[in-house]
């Protein structure tokens, strides 16, 4: 079963969007496996963001990432990463179409709520960076009587 690293990032949670975000993948269908709210260091940042080291936003988007609060979460499903890449919706704000998180909550592509991992590699590679794994669950979801 796939799994996929989701982040509400700072401007999403100070919105309160958390609630909402989350509504929407459990929706879809995917399962939450593992859930934090938590800050996270500027190493962390950096190695998440590693890729666009050099890029003109690159500071910008690790200032951002570690001024607050996020959440961060592990979700699975068939298809999880790509699918909630297209539910998260395009990073420019003005491509970001309604129907889509961005879409419907974003104005500014800096400030574009939600990260989602883009391929097997990264998800991996994020989720061992934000979590321990014993803070990944497996459960059956519907079985026990007090679901
Ligand atoms: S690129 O250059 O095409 O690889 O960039 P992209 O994959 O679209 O975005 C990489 C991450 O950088 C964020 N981003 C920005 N932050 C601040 N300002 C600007 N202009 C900007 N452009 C892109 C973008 O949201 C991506 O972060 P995540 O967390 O993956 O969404």
């Amino acid at each position: 079963m796939e799994q996929t690293f989701l982040m509400v990032k700072p401007d999403g949670v100070q919105r309160g969007l958390i609630g909402e975000i989350v509504k929407r993948f459990e929706q879809k269908g995917f399962q939450l496996v593992g859930s934090k709210l938590m800050l996270i260091t500027r190493e962390q940042a950096e190695y998440h963001y590693a890729e666009h080291k050099g890029k003109d936003f690159f500071e910008m988007l690790v200032n951002f990432i570690t001024s607050g609060p996020v959440f961060a979460m592990v979700w699975e499903g068939d298809q999880v990463i790509q699918l909630s890449r297209t539910m998260i919706g395009k990073t420019n704000a003005l491509e970001a179409t309604p129907g889509t998180i961005r879409g419907d909550f974003a104005v500014h592509t800096r400030l574009n709520l939600i990260h989602g991992s883009d391929s097997p590699e990264s998800a991996e590679r994020e989720i061992n960076n934000f979590f321990r794994p014993e803070e990944i669950m497996k459960y059956e979801k519907n079985v026990q009587p007090w679901i």
